[in-house]
């Protein structure tokens, strides 16, 4: 939410920040802005997308070899130019870009103005800019860098931030609580970023800031400290990305790439944590912690999104085949309850980014409460997988698209074999279901290419739904949540009102909307809950509704009691939602490519919530 880039070095710096920029628009895209040290401070700044900022920017003087950029979700304060970051300070000699939100910036406003601070934008940050250029002229002695420790002194709520300051041209400084900073050491140049994307093509070693690490970047000079002077030791880690993951590889969209990239993204996910004639499951991340999970009272897992979705399915794996207890929260409503945990209790926070703000809210929650705190996570060295006990990565690569899709399919996966192998650890899967098991997840990528072949039926199907206004997701048992997955990708890419509901419960309630402009997806596979679901899907053609359901291969009955069918094959029911979902995204996506949808970017969403 909102990304922040900056350098200081020998190059230009605005191709530097915008490139960066680019990368990081999944964070927040209504306004883009730079502020550019050459000789004076210069703000170059834009409501709309980084294309317009560089467009705008063409026109201007825009040297400089230190600067900083962001591109903004807006939180506090309409999109617009005035509310676009980087913020001046009054006199500008602080300009701040930031990432978060200061709580208490009523109050610190009200306090400046009492000393005839002005404001020219609606921001929390700008209040923090003023606070900086308050304390940095109470004394000649006050340096930019106690200015900006002085004022973080003073704030209550969460930030990244870089800081240029007119006055000390020969630095760049960040700091962070809550909302995540990279710098990259590169030779007589630093970068800063909100992620390792902008940085990936100049070096290949960063440092990741901590809670209350502040940074002081020089051309030639690197100071790790923390935001009370105190010196913070530096680990530098390798940064392991290719480049290629951040291009379309001709697909249109990013959205489009990352759900064909599936098959190849489930089987990285499960590849090498298989064993020979899959005689084991090898979870390098929590091995020194699994006695402790095998005996665990019960497992609660949280997330948020998406994320959420897959922990829903887990719940249903976890309690068939490891027998033990599940709960799932969303991360949001943990965190401000007084849930009852203890050491007993298995934690899972699920996170594709590793950096929602709510997520690692309820992290810290459950640690202090003393349960086992482990995390699923894409984002390698993300604030997640740095506070977790232990946990597993999920090998999705990067995911630029704002709604998630390879990710959870990645999550689904890490899932299934952490059931499988605490399935097998507490001794509650028979040896035969559990080779079965093992060996049909290898088989997965392969049927999931079978699907991303029907991609042309789907587009075609999606024509004729393209207009509705409402849509309805039935399906039962791990299903269920991914009909509210299907929902969640449509609603979020192409504005259609969308509800996921155990199909169960659509007489419940949604069966009043349903009528002939309804199209009610229905996840239908060959399973357990076959007869049930058809007897719903007879429910809704007998209200006129049209049905569109994700039919086992073969499947002839369905085809003629609905009006459209989408096959996937035949798989054992457990991993049924890795096939499943895989329709649905691809269903929303056309939708919204139809309507004329920004799919990688839709609107008031973004990619890495950091705000709660
Ligand atoms: C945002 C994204 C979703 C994502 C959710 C949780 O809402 O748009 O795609 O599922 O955050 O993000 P996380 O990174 O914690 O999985």
């Amino acid at each position: 939410m909102c990304g922040i880039v900056g350098y200081i070095g020998t190059r230009e710096a605005f191709p530097v920040l915008l490139n960066g920029l680019k990368k990081l628009e999944y964070r927040g895209y209504d306004s883009a802005g730079v502020a550019l040290l050459n000789g004076s401070l210069e703000v170059f700044k834009k409501a709309g997308k980084v294309s317009d900022l560089e467009r705008f920017a063409g026109t201007q003087n825009i040297s400089g070899d230190t600067g900083i950029g962001h591109t903004r979700w807006a939180t506090h304060g309409e999109p617009s130019d005035k509310n676009a970051h980087p913020h001046l300070s009054a006199n500008r000699i602080f300009s701040v870009v930031h990432n978060g939100i200061i709580e208490n910036y009523a109050r610190l406003k009200t306090d400046l103005e009492k000393h005839k601070f002005s404001f020219r934008s609606e921001t929390d940050t700008e209040v923090l800019a003023n606070l900086m250029e308050y304390f940095y002229m109470q004394s000649d002695e006050v340096t930019a860098e106690m200015a900006v420790q002085l004022a973080l002194s003073k704030v209550v709520g969460a930030y990244g931030i870089a800081v240029l300051c007119s006055r000390e041209k020969d630095k760049l400084i960040v700091a962070r609580k809550g909302s995540p900073l990279v710098v990259g050491l590169g030779k007589n140049e630093y970068f800063v970023a909100s992620d390792a994307s902008p940085i990936a093509e100049f070096t290949s070693h960063v440092v990741y800031l901590n809670d209350y690490d502040m940074a002081v970047l020089q051309k030639n000079n690197f100071t790790l400290k923390n935001i009370e002077n105190k010196p913070v030791s530096v680990t530098i880690s390798n940064l392991d990305m290719q480049i290629g993951e951040l291009d379309k590889n001709g697909f249109e969209h990013f959205m489009l790439k990352e759900i064909f990239e599936q098959p190849q993204t489930i089987e990285d996910t499960f590849k090498g944590r298989l064993k020979p004639e899959y005689s084991d499951i090898v979870l390098g991340g929590l091995h020194h912690v699994f006695p402790r999970i095998a005996k665990a009272g019960r497992i609660v897992i949280i997330g948020c999104g998406t994320s959420w979705h897959a922990a829903l399915i887990a719940e249903y794996l976890l309690e068939d085949f490891a027998q033990i207890p599940v709960e799932v929260e969303y991360a949001s409503e943990f965190r401000y309850r007084k849930p009852l945990l203890n050491k007993n209790d298995v934690v899972i926070l699920i996170s594709q980014s590793g950096e929602t703000a709510d997520t690692l809210a309820a992290l810290r929650l459950a640690r202090e409460k003393g349960a086992l705190v482990l995390g699923i996570c894409n984002v390698v060295g993300s604030t997640l997988s740095r506070e977790t006990e232990a946990g597993v990565y999920t090998h999705a690569g990067v995911e630029i698209g704002v709604a998630s899709t390879k990710a959870f399919t990645a999550q689904v996966t890490v899932l299934t074999l952490f059931t499988l192998k605490l399935a097998k650890t507490r001794g509650t899967i028979s040896d035969e279901e559990y080779s079965l098991l093992v060996k049909e997840l290898a088989e997965i990528p392969k049927k999931g290419r079978a699907i991303l072949e029907n991609n042309e039926k789907i587009r075609q199907v999606a024509e004729k739904y393209k207009d509705a206004v409402n849509a309805l997701y039935l399906g039962r048992g791990t299903l269920f949540p991914v009909a509210m997955e299907g929902a969640l990708k449509l609603k979020e890419i192409s504005y259609i009102h969308a509800e996921g509901y155990a199909a169960g419960e659509m007489k419940h309630g949604p069966i009043a909307l349903v009528d002939d402009n309804l199209p009610v997806v229905v996840v239908a596979p060959q399973d357990a809950w076959y007869e049930k679901i058809i007897s719903n899907i007879q429910e809704v053609k007998a209200r006129k509704g049209n049905v569109i359901a994700i039919v086992t291969e073969g499947d002839t009955g369905l085809k003629e009691l609905t009006d459209d069918v989408i096959e996937i094959p035949r798989s054992h029911p457990a991993l049924a939602p890795l096939l499943a979902v895989i329709p649905l995204q691809l269903l929303a996506y056309h939708i919204a490519v139809l309507r004329g949808c920004n799919v990688d970017q839709p609107r008031n969403l973004a990619k890495s919530v950091t705000v709660e």
